[in-house]
């Protein structure tokens, strides 16, 4: 076993440009012991391969206590929450039945009814932008878009929103603990009072047909309606926004796939599918523990070991994908792990898709000499890159902001 000095550290500089790491840690093996912030010992999985297996493999476990419990005290940040008992924390047989319960409000066919809405205030907030000076494309467009989106879905009326966004932050992000410990309390004080409201006067829409089955045997608890509240408003809003992000600066870096895409609108929805495969909007997949000795390779991961399992480093495993580390919005090979996999794969891709084709479809379309600032000297590559800021988070590869030009 390594020296705990000779560990890969996951830190800040990691965060900011973690692909030579992944490279080199994927030439090393499948797997391999890293540190993670704080300077936990992780294992951390990085070949497409294994990452698919050990995403569906019931050695493997969600529990929240059991993550919690693995961290040293003090270091257990969101887990010490009891908004973190959701179903994404969960196994079978829990899971099994939460997860039951949201599917049917979420399949492709009942969310495209949601598309005239998300047009609708795709084409508001891009009609409010301003056409002069650098508009930041995460704050402007991306966050609010993704905001009113799930809150529609929801039923969070339109005044409590902007709530959201720092309490959602909070949780999937690295800061402080006391932070964490707020926005718990403002959040579950919020979604308690609001699930009692619609319980009251049901308002047509998810939270409500939740809370119409809360407390009927084999349904769903009321203390399990606030956590799957949470889940929905925070899996559903942070993630929408990294795609939005990522994919237009993945288009701004290269302008032979944006003048193809823009000369062939119909390549959209796999466009798509390449941003989350090229950079996507998770780092790792949320932790997991070994509940006995998992072989992977040549190497044995122990029992009650914590386990991330990174999707951005699967995603460009070149054992599985033909040149990698090009974007190329035409290629014909689905499969990427952005979503996750097995039994706990994103129950809100469909929507995620249909937001992130709209959102940047219309963008598109609307503003016909979209650039970088900066990017006039260098052609093929941004002279604004360097500037760019992905968050401190392990969990979300996303950046702080998107500064662009729109004409
Ligand atoms: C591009 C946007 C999105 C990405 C990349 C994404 C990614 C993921 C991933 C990787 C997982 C599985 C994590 C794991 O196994 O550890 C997951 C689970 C989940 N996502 Fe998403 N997500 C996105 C958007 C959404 C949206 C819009 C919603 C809500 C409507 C949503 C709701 C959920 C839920 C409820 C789960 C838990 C599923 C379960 O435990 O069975 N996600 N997501």
């Amino acid at each position: 076993m390594q020296e705990m000095s000779e560990l890969t550290a996951l830190d800040r500089e990691f965060v900011q440009d973690p692909w030579a790491v992944y490279r080199r840690l994927r030439a090393d093996g499948p797997v391999q012991r890293v540190l993670a912030p704080g300077g936990i010992p992780m294992w951390l999985v990085t070949s497409y391969t294994d990452a698919r297996a050990l995403l569906a493999d019931p050695r493997l476990s969600k529990d929240y206590a059991g993550v919690r419990e693995l961290f040293p005290p003090g270091h257990a940040g969101q887990y010490n929450s009891p908004l973190a008992a959701h179903m994404l924390n969960s196994d079978p047989p829990a899971h099994t039945r939460l997860r039951r319960l949201v599917d049917q409000a979420l399949t492709a066919r009942a969310v495209s009814r949601l598309r005239p809405r998300i047009e609708q205030i795709a084409d508001e907030l891009l009609g409010g932008l301003p056409a002069g000076p650098p508009v930041d494309l995460i704050g402007a467009y991306a966050v609010p878009l993704a905001i009113t989106v799930i809150c529609d879905l929801l039923g969070v009326p339109a005044a409590d929103r902007s709530n959201f966004r720092a309490w959602s932050r909070a949780f999937v992000s690295a800061v402080p603990p006391e932070v964490v410990r707020d926005a718990e309390r403002s959040v579950t004080a919020y979604l308690t009072a609001l699930t009692d409201a619609k319980r009251v006067s049901p308002s047509g829409d998810l939270l409500s047909d939740l809370v119409h089955i809360s407390g009927q045997p084999g349904q769903l608890w009321p203390d399990e309606l606030v956590r799957m509240a949470f889940l929905l408003l925070v899996a559903g809003f942070e993630t929408t926004v990294s795609l939005i992000g990522n994919g237009v600066l993945s288009l701004l870096r290269n302008p032979g796939q944006l003048h193809l895409l823009r000369s062939e609108p119909a390549l959209l929805p796999g466009a798509i599918e390449e941003f989350l495969r090229y950079e996507g909007p998770l780092h790792v997949a949320t932790m997991r523990f070994t509940t006995e000795p998992v072989p992977v390779g040549d190497t044995e991961i122990p029992a009650e070991a914590l386990v991330m399992i990174s999707l951005l480093a699967a995603n460009r495993d070149g054992a599985r994908f033909a040149d990698p580390d090009v974007l190329d919005i035409t290629r014909q090979d689905p499969g990427h792990l952005a979503f996750g996999h097995g039994i706990h794969y994103c129950a809100g891709a469909p929507l995620a898709r249909l937001e992130g084709q709209i959102a940047i479809g219309r963008l598109l379309s609307r503003f016909p000499a979209l650039t970088l600032p900066g990017e006039a000297g260098e052609p093929g590559r941004n002279a604004g890159a360097g500037e760019l800021h992905w968050r401190g988070s392990l969990l979300m590869h996303s950046l702080s902001s998107l500064p662009v030009r729109l004409a």
